[in-house]
């Protein structure tokens, strides 16, 4: 049995199963400047994003996901690498650059570092619009993963 368990988490990173079971920044900001959810159609699970906006700069982000472990811990790793970011440099942020930041995802997981890719780009949207600025460069990217 545990030999079995040893094959079933043996394909992810140490640090994806340190942000699966240690997961930070989970939870929600009450004054987020900006809140964006998405969801995976085909899995069904849901991620939302809080960030927190002063002077231009994300100051905080949390968020709260249903979902698979690979999803829980891109969530973990998107929200520690967008605090201390402009709004800007955090659209550059990538499901790729999560994913590699977790020292890599099986590539049968790589959709749910998409979903933290999307719900970034969902809040930093949400943001903009509420300071009366074009969202569009921010909306989230449509999925084009295969599941
Ligand atoms: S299986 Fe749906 S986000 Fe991972």
């Amino acid at each position: 049995m545990a030999e079995e368990k040893d094959k079933i988490f043996g394909s992810y990173s140490e640090k994806v199963m340190d942000h699966f079971l240690h997961p930070r920044n989970c939870g929600e900001i009450p004054d987020a400047s900006g809140i964006g959810t998405v969801g995976n159609v085909i899995c069904g699970d849901v991620m939302r994003m809080y960030i927190k906006v002063e002077n231009s700069i994300i100051v905080d982000a949390k968020f709260k996901t249903m979902g698979c472990g690979a999803a829980i811990a891109t969530s973990s790793m998107v929200t520690e690498m967008v605090k201390g970011k402009t709004v800007e440099e955090a659209l550059q942020i990538s499901n790729r650059a999560v994913a590699e930041a977790l020292g890599g995802l099986p590539p049968i997981k790589i959709h749910c570092s998409v979903l933290a890719e999307q719900a970034l780009r969902s809040a930093l949207a949400d943001y903009y619009k509420k300071i009366g600025k074009d969202p569009s460069a921010f909306e989230p990217r449509p999925d084009t993963h295969e599941h």
